[in-house]
């Protein structure tokens, strides 16, 4: 069977992950595709830097046309972040056939739907599991494992430094800015952690699971955000005296075919499931019409959990490209029919 050539672009926290996942798992992978997956040519910005996993280094390179134009590679993994830039290149790999996985939640909340147009166009896949809750499967189980309920609402915990930080803060009585140093050396934050602590990253994450639980075209500028900068120990102390804890809650809602997406730090009650969720992990509350309420919890940050995600996408891909067809799984059939009007 054709061997599968993947072009990576990103060796940092997650590509990292991904390249330590696709050599020790050999095994897992050879069961489910019955061939193995082979690194073509891995995009870092600096190719001399020390690595903290043995890559061939005739795969690093740091000019991109060697991945997207490359007619060897079937699939980019993109796990290097950004946004216009990463945009374009992954226009550009999707206009030369190629699939793309990608952990990146920002490119998909600000650039997805476009993207999944221009996937479906071209009769390729683009799977992004990774981008929401690190290891836990939620837009898989959101796109299939649901598929036949229709979703109500979904709540939860869908930023892994802040819940670290807000974690530290109140069960160690560390301050804010020593904790978030820990969690950038965990690699849990993002490049710029300011999208963590002001909650703009968990409203990317809440925006991507609106859209594709409620089936629409919701927008960033539509979610109610606030984050965690001006939580301060007093605050924790406080909240700890009357009995809660304070957690960076997103909730995305529906009702009548009204959606409302926020994002706030919330007390709870401290024996309430959500604020016993600790560290980096997420949790997410999804409610069914038809299922009722089901909770998924696991680690949302970090270079294992969130590689696990990306390389199981790229499998489900791969199965797609052996059946020939494309998943194209998350396309909002909303955004399709507005875009299908304005053509019109
Ligand atoms: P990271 O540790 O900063 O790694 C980024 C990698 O991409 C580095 O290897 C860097 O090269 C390379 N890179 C970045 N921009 C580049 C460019 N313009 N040209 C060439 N190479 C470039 O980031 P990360 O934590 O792995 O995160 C990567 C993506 O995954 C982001 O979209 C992030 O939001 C997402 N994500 C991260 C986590 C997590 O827990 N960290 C979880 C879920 C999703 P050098 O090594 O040479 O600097
Ligand atoms: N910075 C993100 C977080 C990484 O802390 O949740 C995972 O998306």
């Amino acid at each position: 069977m054709k061997e599968i050539n993947i072009g990576l672009c990103g060796l940092g926290t997650v590509g990292t992950g991904v390249v330590k996942i696709l050599k020790n798992h050999q095994d897992e992978i050879m069961y489910k595709l019955g061939s193995q997956i082979a690194i073509k040519k891995v995009l870092v910005h600096d190719i001399h830097k020390q690595r903290d996993v043995v890559v061939d280094q005739e795969w690093l390179t740091n000019d991109p046309e060697e991945l997207v134009s490359n007619p060897d590679i079937d699939v980019i993994v993109e796990v290097m972040g950004g946004i216009e830039d990463t945009n374009l290149l992954m226009e550009q790999a999707l206009r030369n056939n190629k699939h793309i996985v990608t952990a990146n939640k920002d490119l998909m909340a600000v650039h997805g739907q476009k993207l999944l147009r221009l996937a479906k166009a071209n009769n390729c896949d683009i799977y992004y599991d990774a981008s929401v809750a690190g290891g836990i499967p939620i837009l898989r189980t959101l796109s299939d494992g649901l598929a036949s309920d229709r979703i109500q609402k979904i709540m939860g915990i869908v930023n892994g430094t802040t819940n670290y930080i807000l974690t530290k803060m109140t069960d160690d009585k560390l301050a804010f800015d020593d904790v978030l140093k820990e969690a950038q050396e965990l690699g849990f934050a993002e490049a710029d952690p300011t999208s963590d602590v002001e909650g703009l990253d968990a409203a990317r994450k809440m925006t991507l699971l609106a859209n594709l639980a409620f089936k629409m075209e919701i927008s960033l500028d539509d979610v109610e955000t606030s984050g965690i900068r001006d939580i301060s120990q007093e605050d924790i102390s406080f909240a700890t005296s009357l009995g809660y804890t304070i957690k960076l809650i997103g909730i995305a809602s529906i009702n009548n075919g009204k959606v409302e997406v926020s994002v706030e730090p919330t007390l709870l009650p401290q024996d309430h499931p959500l604020a016993l969720v600790k560290n980096e992990y997420n949790a997410v509350y999804v409610y069914g019409e038809a299922v009722g309420e089901t909770m998924f919890y696991g680690p949302g940050a970090g270079s294992m959990p969130t590689a696990t995600a990306v390389v199981s996408d790229l499998m489900e891909v791969i199965k797609n490209i052996r059946l020939g067809i494309s998943g194209n799984a998350y396309v909002s059939p909303q955004y399709e029919k507005l875009l299908k009007e304005n053509k019109e």
